[in-house]
């Protein structure tokens, strides 16, 4: 194994003993076995066998086989000295229809998985909803029908009173304006649903689910530390003409603020007029429903975006200015490298009083990466989380209340609509043999946990 990345000039003790360290994934990303052991279908499972909509005509169906490897993984988890582990829970492993009987062979996985990491000294972090939603109710409208917040309701219960004994950390969702915008608006994540008339009543019940899962978990599980993550990406506009500058605020209102705002009890942000027609999904009493005091917030950060007036986009009349345009250094995403970006949304976060503590609950980036005489070298990788942690000491010393880091992620995974093509693992794998075999920035992340 190669071991030459030594010295970094990133020291886990300038973050202060108290600093979480972590790495994440998520089920439909890594678990394969999507048929096993009376799992029901989830929309992620209906999306891929669709032709055209996955890079390739990729499936996620044996995805990195953790379902039958999570021992192994864990194991490597340990071998790099990453105490926490965050994953997800499929909600049709536990509950195949969505509501109703209850799979308590899906429940045994995932107790087989949280005994495993706990036995090895790895604390489990778990997120209740990355964005796969069971088919069945999907069927029945998925995240455009209100009945979802029962639904979802209905499911956290179970996984509180399943998992609570010894999970301390729960996350209720993941990202809801990627499942919300990806899945409902645009149409290229499962389910394939477009439109503003499926958009709108899916960013409502998304928040109403996510206060309502938070309530839940804090009724049954009191000592619990509960969260929710966001997506968020540094916006700036492309000149200082007032109009790029009023469209880099709609956008930042969108990807940054949408979501997170209504739940701090702020509402949702006045400056999407685009927002008007949310009226008729919001019924009397929704709006305190719709707030929580979350323990701690999870912010996941890759980029920033350029943001540019556009008559010809609905909605939003702003549009973006791709990296590559822009002759930036790029990830197999198209997504920029650009680690102060960091820092920015740590610092616009942090403002917010309402937010106690913030977890950075995924950072990383895809590199074609290569295998060559059994070791993979990485520099790219290595390089960009030195230079985003830098980023997030520099918030850290001016007292930004961030409290850990979570690499994204463990193992090079499925992609979603991207398929297996961008490799984000700090482990990379070889999906014909499912080997495993640490990268470069693997070992850097071990000696710097060391
Ligand atoms: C955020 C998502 O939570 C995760 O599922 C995805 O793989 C990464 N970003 C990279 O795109």
């Amino acid at each position: 194994m190669d071991s030459t990345i030594q010295d970094t000039p990133i020291n886990k003790k300038h973050f202060g003993e108290d600093f979480t360290w972590g790495v994440s994934t998520a089920a439909v990303q890594i678990e394969g076995a999507h048929d096993a052991d009376g799992k029901g279908e989830s929309i992620w499972d209906v999306f891929t066998a669709k032709k055209g909509k996955i890079l390739n005509g990729h499936h996620h169906r044996t995805a990195t086989d953790f379902y039958n490897r999570y021992q192994d993984d864990i194991d490597l988890i340990k071998q790099l000295n990453i105490p926490n582990f965050r994953f997800s829970i499929s909600w049709a492993r536990i509950l195949p229809d969505g509501t109703g009987a209850v799979n308590q062979a899906g429940i045994d996985y995932y107790n087989r998985i949280i005994d495993y990491c706990l036995q090895q000294g790895i604390q489990p972090w778990l997120t209740l909803y990355h964005w796969d939603l069971p088919h069945a109710l999907e069927l029945q409208g998925g995240w455009t029908n209100r009945a979802v917040v029962d639904w979802f309701t209905e499911y956290v219960k179970i996984c509180a009173n399943a998992f609570g004994d010894r999970v301390k950390h729960w996350m209720v969702m993941n990202e809801p304006a990627v499942f919300t915008g990806a899945g409902y608006f645009f149409g290229i994540h499962a389910p394939g649903k477009t439109g503003i008339k499926n958009f709108m009543p899916a960013i409502h019940h998304a928040v109403l689910s996510i206060t309502a899962g938070a309530r839940v978990l804090r009724g049954a599980l009191p000592d619990a530390e509960i969260g929710t993550t966001f997506s968020c990406s540094y916006i700036e506009p492309y000149s200082d003409n007032p109009k790029d500058v009023a469209a880099a605020v709609r956008v930042d209102a969108l990807l940054n603020r949408l979501f997170i705002e209504p739940i701090l009890g702020l509402g949702y942000p006045a400056e999407l007029a685009v927002l008007k027609g949310m009226e008729k999904y919001i019924l009397p009493g929704d709006e305190d429903n719709l707030k929580f005091e979350f323990d701690f917030i999870g912010i996941q950060n890759y980029t920033r975006e350029i943001v540019k007036y556009s008559f010809f986009t609905p909605y939003i009349h702003a549009s973006l200015v791709k990296a590559q345009k822009r002759k930036v250094p790029v990830t197999t995403m198209g997504w920029e490298v650009y680690p102060a970006s960091i820092y920015h949304m740590l610092k616009k976060y942090d403002k917010y009083p309402q937010i106690k503590k913030i977890y950075l609950t995924e950072s990383g980036a895809a590199f074609p990466d290569e295998i060559i005489n059994g070791e993979v070298n990485d520099p790219k990788r290595v390089e960009y989380l030195q230079n985003y942690l830098q980023q997030v000491l520099k918030a850290k010393n001016e007292g930004c209340k961030v409290s850990g880091y979570f690499i994204w992620t463990l193992t090079d995974n499925f992609e979603w609509a991207e398929g297996y093509k961008p490799r984000f693992g700090i482990i990379y794998v070889d999906f014909e043999t499912q080997q495993r075999t640490i990268k470069a920035s693997g070992l850097w992340y071990a000696n710097l946990l060391r």
